[in-house]
């Protein structure tokens, strides 16, 4: 069942029929300020199993549970004392802690960890919805494992309609990327999100630590479990272009191939060649509007029916670093910095 949902002012009747849902054990997808959620009883072990089966996500990749207040978060984990009063100054925002857990939850939710990741959303739907069912939710983002997250109903609807009871929609997200996620034992930032690491040190008066990407790939028992899963990765060839803006702009002026190119506006706009066929992500000046188109265009490539596509590469600070990070994923980490390998991959298509 889809119910149309005011995002600000979310009407009483919706919220009690997915609220009623999540109580029976059903799963219910609802949106965030960052991404569309698939919802179950953070406390069923069995509805949270439901949620696993749906994405077909591994069973090692733990969920991030959404609470409506800091009580129902204390329940679930110790939050350390020092830090209660900034979380309760923060939160609810799309920042997502990792905590030492409490007994009372399933090993489905933490995958057997010893630790819970546990966010407050910012978003009127997801904290009326919490606050109704009155048990914290469970919920990864609400697409099929490996796929870009939804940033509106629609793209639930495409990867999930069979599976889920309920789907609020709400519109798009707001920010359209997923929430940070920081251990709090010792402020490694383990997905930069929309909540940026100069924000954290800002907030909490520390730097987080940003392991390299290798670091967080590589690993066995990487530190956050989600980070060794192919992401994002669209069924057409993508490749990140991380040298000079000038390059690739001279390079697809002149390209003879259909390809596809993924880029900034400027720099479409810069390029007047119909063989190339833009996906604009916003301006390069505007990190949150790229952030919030990001997904969508991610999803769009292979509908344009080329074999290749070239990703411009961003700055890496603020919520571009968390740009960088989506996009790296969704190229496999293929990277070319010269015009030369740029070249040679047009002609040849050798990776
Ligand atoms: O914005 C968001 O965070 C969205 C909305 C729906 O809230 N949710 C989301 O969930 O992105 P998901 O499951 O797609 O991503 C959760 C991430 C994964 O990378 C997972 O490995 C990590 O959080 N995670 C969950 N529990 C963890 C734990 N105990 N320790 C380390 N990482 C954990
Ligand atoms: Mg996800």
């Amino acid at each position: 069942m889809i119910i149309n949902i005011n995002p600000l002012r979310p009407e009483k009747d919706g919220i009690r029929r997915a609220a009623m849902a999540i109580r029976a054990g059903g799963l219910v997808a609802f949106p965030t300020e960052t991404v569309y959620g698939l919802g179950a009883d953070a406390l069923n072990d069995a509805a949270c199993r439901k949620i696993f089966l749906a994405k077909g996500r591994p069973a090692d990749n733990p969920l991030i549970v959404h609470v409506s207040s800091v009580g129902m978060a204390e329940k679930l984990a110790y939050i350390p004392v020092a830090l209660l009063p900034i979380i309760k100054r923060v939160w609810p925002s799309p920042l997502t802690f990792i905590v030492k857990k409490r007994t009372r939850l399933p090993d489905s939710v933490t995958a057997s960890l010893d630790t819970v990741a546990i966010r407050m959303p910012a978003h009127p739907i997801a904290l009326a919805l919490i606050k109704e069912a009155d048990t914290p939710i469970a919920a990864p983002s609400a697409n099929l494992s490996g796929k870009p997250s939804p940033t509106d109903a629609k793209t639930v609807v495409k990867d999930l309609k069979k599976s889920v009871d309920v789907i609020l929609d709400g519109g798009p997200t707001f920010f359209g990327i997923e929430s940070t996620v920081i251990d709090l034992r010792d402020f490694t930032l383990l997905r930069p999100g929309p909540f940026t690491p100069e924000e954290i040190e800002k907030t909490f008066g520390v730097k987080p630590r940003i392991p390299t990407a290798a670091a967080a790939d590589e690993t066995d028992k990487p530190a956050s479990p989600g980070m060794k899963y192919r992401h994002y990765a669209p069924d057409t060839k993508l490749v990140l272009f991380t040298g000079r803006i000038g390059d690739l702009i001279d390079t697809f002026s002149t390209i003879e191939k259909p390809v596809c190119l993924l880029a900034s506006k400027e720099t479409c706009t810069s390029i007047k060649n119909t063989n190339v066929k833009k996906i604009i992500l916003g301006s390069r000046n505007d990190g949150y509007e790229v952030a919030k188109n990001l997904f969508t265009a991610l999803r769009s490539i292979d509908d344009l029916g080329v074999d290749l596509a070239v990703a411009e590469a961003f700055q890496e600070n603020g919520i571009w670093l968390a740009v960088m990070n989506r996009l790296r994923k969704a190229c496999g980490n293929v990277e070319l910095s010269s015009k030369e390998d740029l070249l040679e991959l047009f002609f040849t298509k050798r990776l």
